[in-house]
C-alpha cells in the first residue's frame, strides 16, 4: 500500500521531488526550536498547483495525512509530521516565483513557497511596501505567514497578515483547487473564503499562491530605543507615541532585561547602547517619506521624559545604528534558543492590563520554580508578549518537569484577564490540547463544523489545532 502510493507520488510529480532516504527528509522532520522531531513517509516538493492537487488527491485515497510546510520557522510545532512515520510532508518550496507587480491595482501575486524578503524586495523594487515584518522573514514563506496568520513588528500599523491578502490558490482535502485568486478590494457574494484559509494553519487545504496588497514605501525611519522603569511606562507611552506619530508610528516593542541579558550572550557582535543598566526598554519606529518622522519622533520623546516616561534614550543616526539598535530586538528568539531549554508563550491581553499580568504572574512562576528566567519581550504595542520562560541555569530538567504547571499559570492569568493563549504563532502541536479548554463550547462547535464540511477525512495535518481524539485520521 505504501509502495503503491510512493511509485504513484513519484509519477506524478518526478522521481527527484519525492524524498524517502531518512538523511534527505531530517530538514523537514524537525522544527526550528527543536522540540518536535516527527517521522515521515516521505518528503513530496511539487513545482506547481497541478502537482500539489495531484499529490493531496493521492494521499487522500491512500488514506495519508498531508502536512504542509513553508520555511518550517513555525514556533508551535505545526509544520512538522507525527513519530509514527504515517503522514506525508508536502513541503512548498520549489514554489517560490514572484509572478507579478501590480502597480496600478498596488498589488502582488506570489507563489506559496516564495521566502517573506523575497517578497518585501521585490515590492521595494517596485517603489512599495509589504509591511510584514518578522525576525525570521528570510527563511518562512508566504505560505506558511498566510496558514499562521502571522503577526511581527509592524502589526501596529498595517495589521496582520489576514489583512495583507486579497486572494488564495487553495488545493482542498480532496485534491480539488479552489481558485480565489483575485485581486479584489470588494467582493460581497457570500462567506469570504480566503479567511477560512488565512490562520487555519494547514488544516483545512494548501495554499499554493496569493494576491497581496501593497502599500506606500516608506523609505524615511525614525529608530529609537528608550529605556523605561516598567510596563506600565511602555503602556501609558503608547498613545503618547500615537499622538505624536500621525499615523506613522509602526513599531513599539517591549524587550525585558533578561531578554537584553540573552542577546548581548549570545550574539556578541552587539552592544547594549547604555552605559547603565535598566529592567525594561521600548523600540520605537516611525516611517515615512520625509524627514517630518524624526521631527515627530523627537517631539514624541520630548513630550514623553516632560512626563518622566523616559528613563534615557538613544535615537538612531544612521541606518546602521537603526540595524543595530533592531537587532537587540529581534535576537531574542535565537539568543535564547541558545541558552537551552525554553517554554515559550506567545500571549495577548488587553493592552491596559499588560502591566498587571507582568507584575502578577512573575512572582507566582518564580515561587513554582525558583531560578527560572522570566524573558519577556514583545509586540506591547498589539498588547501581545512573547512571555518566553528560560530554565534556571544548569537545570533544564527541572524547567522540562514544571512545564505543565507553569503554563496552567499562565494560561488561567491570561484567562481571567479576558486575553488569548495565542496571539500570532497559532496552536499547532504546542498548544492543541490545552486550547480546548480556554475556548466556549459554541466556539469549538463551530471550528469543528469548519473543519468537518472542508476536510471530513481529516487529510489535513491531522493531530494539530484540534485535540488528538478529533483527528480521523493518522
Ligand atoms: P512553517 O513553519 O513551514 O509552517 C507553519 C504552519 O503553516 C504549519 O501548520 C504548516 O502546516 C502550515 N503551512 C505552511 N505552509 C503552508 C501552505 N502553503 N499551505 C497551508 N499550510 C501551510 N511569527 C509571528 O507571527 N510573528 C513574529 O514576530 C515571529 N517571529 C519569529 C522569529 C523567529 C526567529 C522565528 C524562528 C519564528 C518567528 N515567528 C513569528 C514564527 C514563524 O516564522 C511564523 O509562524 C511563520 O508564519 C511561519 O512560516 P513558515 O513558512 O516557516 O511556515
Ligand atoms: C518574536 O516576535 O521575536 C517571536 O515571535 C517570538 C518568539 O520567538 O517566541
Ligand atoms: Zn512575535
Amino acid at each position: 500500500m505504501t509502495s503503491d502510493l510512493l511509485s504513484e507520488l513519484r509519477a506524478a510529480i518526478g522521481e527527484g521531488a519525492v524524498l524517502t532516504d531518512p538523511t534527505d527528509m531530517a530538514a523537514y522532520v524537525t522544527d526550528w526550536t527543536g522540540s518536535f522531531t516527527g517521522s515521515a513517509l516521505a518528503v513530496v516538493r511539487p513545482a506547481s498547483t497541478a502537482e500539489v492537487a495531484a499529490a493531496v488527491r493521492l494521499c487522500a485515497e491512500a488514506g495519508v495525512g498531508v502536512v504542509p510546510q513553508g520555511g518550517n520557522t513555525g514556533l508551535v510545532g505545526g509544520g512538522v509530521p507525527d513519530p509514527d512515520g504515517s503522514q506525508v510532508v508536502l513541503s512548498l518550496g520549489r514554489m517560490r516565483r514572484v509572478r507579478e507587480v501590480d502597480p496600478v491595482a498596488d498589488t502582488l501575486v506570489v507563489e506559496a513557497g516564495t521566502p517573506l524578503a523575497t517578497v518585501q524586495e521585490a515590492a521595494a523594487a517596485a517603489g512599495r511596501l509589504f509591511p510584514l515584518s518578522l525576525g525570521s522573514e528570510g527563511s518562512c514563506t508566504i505560505g506558511g505567514t498566510i496558514a499562521t496568520n502571522a503577526g511581527g513588528t509592524a502589526v501596529l500599523r498595517y495589521g496582520m497578515m489576514r489583512e495583507l491578502v486579497l486572494g488564495l490558490k487553495v488545493v482542498l482535502p480532496d485534491g480539488r483547487v479552489w481558485d480565489g485568486l483575485r485581486p479584489l478590494r470588494k467582493d460581497n457574494t457570500g462567506y469570504d473564503l480566503k479567511q477560512l484559509f488565512i490562520g487555519s494553519e494547514g488544516t483545512l487545504g494548501v495554499v499554493t499562491a496569493a494576491v497581496l496588497r501593497l502599500l506606500p514605501a516608506t523609505p524615511r525611519r525614525a529608530t529609537a530605543l528608550v529605556a523605561l522603569d516598567s510596563v506600565e511606562a511602555a503602556t501609558t507611552l503608547l498613545p503618547l507615541l500615537r499622538k505624536h506619530g500621525g499615523g506613522q508610528l509602526t513599531t513599539w516593542e517591549l524587550l525585558g532585561r533578561q531578554a537584553v541579558d540573552l542577546v548581548l550572550t549570545h550574539l556578541p557582535a552587539l552592544r547594549d547602547p547604555f552605559s547603565q543598566r535598566h529592567e525594561w526598554y521600548g523600540l520605537v519606529e516611525l516611517a515615512g517619506t520625509s524627514t517630518d518622522v524624526d521631527e515627530r519622533l523627537e517631539t514624541a520623546l520630548e513630550a514623553a521624559a516632560s512626563q518622566g516616561l523616559l528613563l534615557d534614550a538613544v535615537v538612531a543616526g544612521s541606518p546602521a545604528q537603526r540595524e543595530s539598535l533592531c537587532a537587540l530586538r529581534e535576537g531574542v528568539s535565537e539568543a535564547q534558543k541558545s541558552e537551552g531549554a525554553t517554554l515559550k508563550h506567545d500571549i495577548t491581553v488587553p493592552i491596559r492590563a499588560l502591566p498587571r499580568f507582568v507584575a502578577e504572574v512573575g512572582p507566582t512562576l518564580l515561587a513554582a520554580l525558583p531560578g527560572l528566567r522570566l524573558v519577556t519581550y514583545g509586540h506591547v504595542g498589539d498588547g501581545n508578549l512573547h512571555y518566553n520562560l528560560s530554565a534556571p541555569v544548569g537545570d533544564d530538567a527541572a524547567l522540562r518537569r514544571a512545564a505543565p504547571t507553569l503554563t496552567r499559570m499562565i494560561y488561567e492569568a491570561v484567562t481571567v484577564l479576558g486575553g488569548s493563549i495565542s496571539a500570532e504563532h497559532g496552536i499547532g502541536a504546542l498548544k492543541r490540547d490545552a486550547a480546548a479548554a480556554y475556548k466556549t463550547g459554541v466556539e469549538i462547535d463551530l471550528l469543528r463544523a469548519v473543519k468537518q464540511a472542508i476536510d471530513p477525512d481529516g487529510v489535513m495535518n491531522p493531530r494539530k489545532l484540534f485535540p488528538v481524539r478529533e483527528a480521523s485520521r493518522s
